[in-house]
């Protein structure tokens, strides 16, 4: 009796493994560079669920040297060429248990690192998901220096050419084309999204798209600038870091804080915050905790527009509540690396280029030479939008890196004449309030964004997950109306739920109407 019971699911399972080869035999003898020219491959491998992966070739500087692989998957690394002088680095993670979607990963900062934990993400939810190195390895800008091509990967290439590469892949080990195709990224992979809409509309039908840096030009200057406020560690009137990170943003916060009516340490929409720093001057009755009038003079200037003499706005000023973390690169006395290597290596190819010269003139001339079209400024996507791709934004309203403020810019760049309503049938943004740079902050800021961004504490649906939401828009037509964040107890997701809130879809602002600020149902959007 026992023999019969155990015998028979054996038979049935070699009768289907003859029938067709396992996923893990399909993998192990697939062969990416027959289907791709100009490729080297550099890894083959089945991975099964519970691996933690290590890559010991992996530049020290991305901090990434191995992850946790929560799903069986096919792993294929490629190196391809982009030009005659130029290649990047790719991975394709192809699950066994694949939904039929396509998902690409994006790059941050000037780096170029692939962003393991998203690919890591991505599988684990059923999408082929690919990423990589935007042609170069490590987050110095040095790999820029007399390299255009690399610059032209860096700018739109590498997230293209892993794109196509990814497709083709996928097709070729599913025996099945994918059913539709999408773009996770922040930051500097936020724009990455934005300009593949721009330049190659059919890439992806669904683009998520945080704290986009876009009118990208201006942003590298626009943190240029800051070295010039502050001045270096050592000067008269530098503004050493804790103050900023104690009584100076205290002081923001009692200006500001209960504007939306509750007082937690969240400026729920920064831009009706209008900080007047002139309360922080010393003065006979305040000698401590205080600035002297050259300081209060720089709040004044990071707190507005950056402009051109003639008034032309450069880029928005920094939204106030963020300088608890703005601090500790953009204020912190010395050149913001990632806007140095950009005018060392790429603008003025000169590496001893001194970033306390820096001005209007490296301003306009970054913007003018544009390098590899990196701008990406569109004031419509009308071949993205026609063919029914859907883009999703959202940004971090305490953001420590590129100006929140920006984004609502960008947003009504794009609306320009037409209604919220026409508007948000393909693209829809969400201020994230209380976030920083693309995650972490005192607020609700676990959307399903990626990252190590303690995502599996919430659930995969279009209420709470922004990758989700983008996939019920694209395949159900159901459009987000609002995200709901999540803070967990110390951002520890064992620790329990801290509180929820609702993110509004611009221009609808989050209202606070009374009872428990950390209940959801305490705020509507308006
Ligand atoms: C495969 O993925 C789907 C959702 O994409 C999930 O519901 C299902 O449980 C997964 N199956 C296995 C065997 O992991
Ligand atoms: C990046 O590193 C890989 C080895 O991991 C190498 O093959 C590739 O050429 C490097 N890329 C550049 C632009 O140096
Ligand atoms: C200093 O304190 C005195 C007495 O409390 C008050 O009259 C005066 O207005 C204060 N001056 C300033 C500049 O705050
Ligand atoms: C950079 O330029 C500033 C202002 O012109 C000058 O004071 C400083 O000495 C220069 N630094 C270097 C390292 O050349
Ligand atoms: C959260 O962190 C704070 C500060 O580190 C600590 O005092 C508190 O006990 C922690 N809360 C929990 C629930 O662990």
């Amino acid at each position: 009796m026992f023999a019969t019971v155990l015998c028979l699911p054996l038979l049935v399972l070699s009768q289907t493994a003859a029938a067709a080869p396992s996923f893990e035999a399909k993998c192990l003898t697939f062969k990416p560079e027959k289907y791709i020219d100009g490729v080297i491959r550099n890894v083959l491998q089945f991975v099964t669920a519970g691996t933690t992966l290590t890559f010991p070739d992996n530049d020290a500087t991305c901090n990434r040297a191995n992850q946790a692989v929560t799903t069986d998957l096919c792993r294929v690394a490629l190196s391809i060429e982009t030009s005659e002088i130029s290649n990047i680095i790719f991975e394709a993670w192809f699950p066994e248990n694949w939904s039929g979607r396509f998902l690409a990963t994006d790059n941050g900062g000037i780096d170029g690192c692939i962003k393991f934990e998203d690919l890591s993400y991505g599988a684990a939810h059923g999408f082929a998901t690919v990423g990589a190195n935007n042609g170069k390895n490590g987050t110095s800008g040095l790999a820029f220096y007399n390299n255009p091509e690399t610059v032209i990967d860096f700018a739109w290439r590498s997230l293209h050419t892993s794109v196509e590469t990814g497709k083709t892949l996928s097709k070729k080990l599913y025996d099945e084309k994918y059913t539709k195709s999408y773009y996770l990224g922040c930051s500097l992979g936020g724009r990455q999204g934005i300009k593949s809409a721009e330049k190659f509309p059919s890439d992806f039908d669904g683009i998520v798209a945080g704290a986009p840096g876009v009118d990208f030009n201006n942003l590298v200057s626009w943190r240029a600038w800051f070295y010039t406020i502050t001045g270096s560690k050592t000067g008269p009137d530098f503004i050493p870091t804790t103050a900023w990170k104690t009584w100076i943003h205290d002081e923001v916060l009692r200006q500001c804080d209960t504007i939306d009516k509750v007082k937690d340490g969240i400026i729920e929409d920064p831009a009706l915050c209008k900080f007047n720093p002139t309360t922080l001057l010393c003065s006979r009755n305040s000698t401590t905790n205080c600035l002297n009038q050259n300081q209060v003079q720089q709040l004044k200037t990071i707190f507005s527009d950056y402009r051109y003499p003639d008034g032309h706005l450069i880029f928005p000023a920094m939204q106030p509540g963020s300088e608890i973390n703005a601090v500790d690169r953009l204020y912190a006395g010395a050149p913001f690396s990632y806007s140095d290597d950009w005018f060392k290596y790429v603008i003025y190819r000169n590496p001893l280029w001194n970033a306390s010269t820096f001005g209007f003139e490296a301003t306009r001339i970054a913007d003018y030479l544009n390098p590899g079209d990196i701008r990406t400024y569109p004031s419509e996507l009308p071949k993205f939008e026609r063919r029914g791709g859907k883009l999703l934004m959202y940004h971090g309203q305490q953001d420590n890196q590129i100006t929140a403020f920006n984004a609502n810019r960008f947003y009504e760049h794009l609306r320009g004449r037409r209604s919220y309503n026409s508007m948000g049938k393909w693209t829809r943004f969400f201020r994230v309030s209380g976030m920083f740079h693309c995650n972490t902050g005192p607020g609700a800021w676990v959307l399903g964004q990626g990252g190590n961004a303690a995502q599996d504490g919430i659930a995969y649906d279009r209420q709470h997950n922004v990758l989700k939401a983008m996939v019920d828009w694209v395949e159900k037509g159901v459009a987000p109306e609002a995200i709901e964040g999540t803070k967990f107890m110390n951002d520890t997701v064992s620790l329990g739920v801290d509180f929820t809130r609702r993110h509004c879809k611009f221009p609808a602002r989050n209202t606070y109407i009374g009872g428990d600020y950390k209940k959801t149902s305490s705020w509507k959007c308006r």
